[in-house]
């Protein structure tokens, strides 16, 4: 193994509670109630998609200038309830891994499909610790694709199958899977489908596991 690959919502930080906040509100401003359950295939899903499975789910039918208006209304939302992440709110086991990598000299990227992922790194303040950065301005093909941890393999330099993609969504371990790259699943609540490997929290994995796949 060559290089890791990180999510960023919910492995990096759990801004992903607060997509699922902001997405339950503009649910409920269309007159859809979403549920956890529904949330889980918001996962890993650009902005667009996001709203398009809850008009579906929901059987609402609203023109593009609404859908326009909902997309920045829930980003703003958003925006507002990840203005104060800092440091701090870095899950367990993240800094230790970016640590381990720099020591191994293991180069990692980003593989986010957030519009908001070069301003949530520079709020964690671990923006340079990755080599490259692929976010969802950056891509034209959404997870479950692989575009996105290809380009980062690409960029980085590695052969994909030498790839370690670290994921909390489905979508995310189908584009990893795809992309012939290594899928492990962060879930702190059961397991992601077929994912390679699955771990409670980047902290659940021991630096072994490293050491017999490097
Ligand atoms: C992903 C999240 O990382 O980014 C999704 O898992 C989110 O829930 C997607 O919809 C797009 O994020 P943003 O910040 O561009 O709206
Ligand atoms: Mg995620």
């Amino acid at each position: 193994m060559k290089a890791f690959i990180f999510d960023l919502d919910g492995v990096i930080v759990d801004t992903a509670k607060y997509h699922f906040k902001s997405w339950k509100i503009i649910g409920k401003k269309l007159g859809f109630e979403l549920t956890k359950t529904q949330n889980e295939f918001l996962k890993g899903i650009s902005r667009e998609e996001s709203l398009d499975k809850i008009l579906n789910w929901g059987g609402i039918s609203i023109d593009r200038m609404d859908k326009k208006k909902y997309m920045k209304e829930k980003n703003l939302i958003y925006k507002e309830l990840i203005n104060n992440v800092d440091k701090m709110d870095i899950l367990p086991g993240v800094n230790k891994l970016i640590d381990f990598a720099a020591i191994k000299g293991i180069p990692i990227a980003l593989g986010s499909a957030s519009k908001n992922a070069h301003g949530i790194l520079k709020k964690l303040g671990i923006q340079n610790k990755f080599k490259v950065i692929i976010d969802g301005n950056s891509t034209s093909k959404t997870k479950p694709h692989p575009e996105v941890f290809l380009k980062g393999a690409q960029m980085l330099g590695v052969n994909p199958k030498e790839v370690i993609v670290f994921e909390d969504s489905v979508a995310g371990v189908k584009a990893a899977n795809t992309a012939k790259m290594v899928s492990v699943g962060i879930c702190a609540s059961g397991k992601i489908e077929n994912a390679r490997f699955n771990f409670k929290s980047l902290d659940d994995i021991p630096l072994e596991f490293f050491e017999n796949v490097i």
